[in-house]
């Protein structure tokens, strides 16, 4: 349960993913399921686990698995600043963290991202493939006396760098960050409240000790509520409510399933959520009367 990029980032570099089924209550992937991964091939280097929504993965069951056997752990924190497993901030938890700053997340600068490392090794290569592989940026090059212009290449790198423009729109919005998820926060809370009771439909659960980016809030409309996940979303964008779904997984891509020989039912987790999952307006600025429209319009169709 992710978006295309978690996996083919993986290709980019010549290795292939080896999908790992999530749990049906938190769309999160678990150190079981990546524990029977590792035990079913032998070859994994690097475990990628993504905090689905905002909510983070049990780290520490991840490192306990993976530790011992020389497994680097990259999370995809696309959805998770700022979150946190007891006050620890995500960033903090793995050898690579890879947070997203694209429009719709909960700090934009409109594309971009951010990768977070204690390894010097690591945040060395970053900052040279981030950039052509050339040994010197812009910045270094016209902050020297001599020869301002010559930089070396050292590897066939990419064109990943932040524009400093972007840049300035995110370092504006740090500041804001602990603000801005509380109001999400609040907003979950009292869908949460609203909507919990209500037997048509699972809602996202959350993980004790842990701090919630609520990048997204999802819920899953059961089976036999009389009505379908797709129709219901078509319902609610007449009423003026736009809901998407996170996400059509991975193992259900044509390029993935043919290219790994996926089937469907070889994630029932991710199956169950996928079939009725939906996501609600969360942002900051939803006010109290437009969220009660939201939960109103909701109980109406299937409450
Ligand atoms: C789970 C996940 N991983 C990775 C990404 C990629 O982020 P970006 O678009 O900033 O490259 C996204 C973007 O939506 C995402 O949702």
């Amino acid at each position: 349960m992710t978006f295309a990029a978690t996996a083919e980032v993986i290709r980019y570099l010549g290795a292939d993913p080896v999908f790992v089924d999530v749990c049906p209550q938190t769309a999160l992937m678990t150190p079981e399921s990546v524990q029977v991964a590792i035990d079913e091939n032998s070859d994994i280097k690097a475990c990628m686990p993504v905090h689905f929504g905002g909510l983070p993965c049990d780290m520490e069951g991840l490192h306990k698995i993976c530790d011992p056997q020389g497994i680097r752990i990259i999370d995809d924190a696309a959805h998770a600043f700022p979150a946190a497993i007891d006050d620890r901030p995500i960033g903090t938890w793995a050898d690579a963290s890879c947070f997203s700053f694209y429009a719709n997340k909960t700090l934009t600068t409109g594309e971009g991202g951010m990768i977070i490392t204690d390894d010097d090794d690591i945040a060395a290569h970053a900052r040279i493939m981030r950039l052509h592989g050339m040994n010197r940026d812009a910045w270094g090059r016209f902050t020297v006396e001599t020869a301002k212009w010559e930089y070396d290449l050292v590897a066939p790198g990419y064109k990943y760098n932040m524009p400093d423009i972007a840049a300035a729109l995110g370092l504006a919005q740090f500041p804001e960050a602990d603000k801005h998820c509380a109001a999400r926060t609040r907003i979950a809370n009292r869908y949460g409240a609203e909507l919990g009771d209500l037997e048509a439909i699972q809602l996202c659960q959350t993980r004790d000790g842990t701090t919630h980016a609520w990048h997204l809030f999802w819920l899953v409309l059961q089976a036999n509520c009389g009505i379908d996940r797709n129709s219901a979303i078509d319902h609610l964008q007449q009423r003026g409510i736009s809901c998407s779904v996170h996400y059509k997984p991975l193992h259900r891509m044509t390029y993935w399933a043919e290219r790994l020989n996926l089937k469907p039912d070889d994630f029932p987790g991710a199956e169950s959520i996928w079939q009725g999952c939906f996501s609600l307006p969360i942002f900051p600025c939803l006010n109290d009367s437009e969220q009660s429209f939201v939960i109103d319009e909701i109980k109406a169709l299937i409450g």
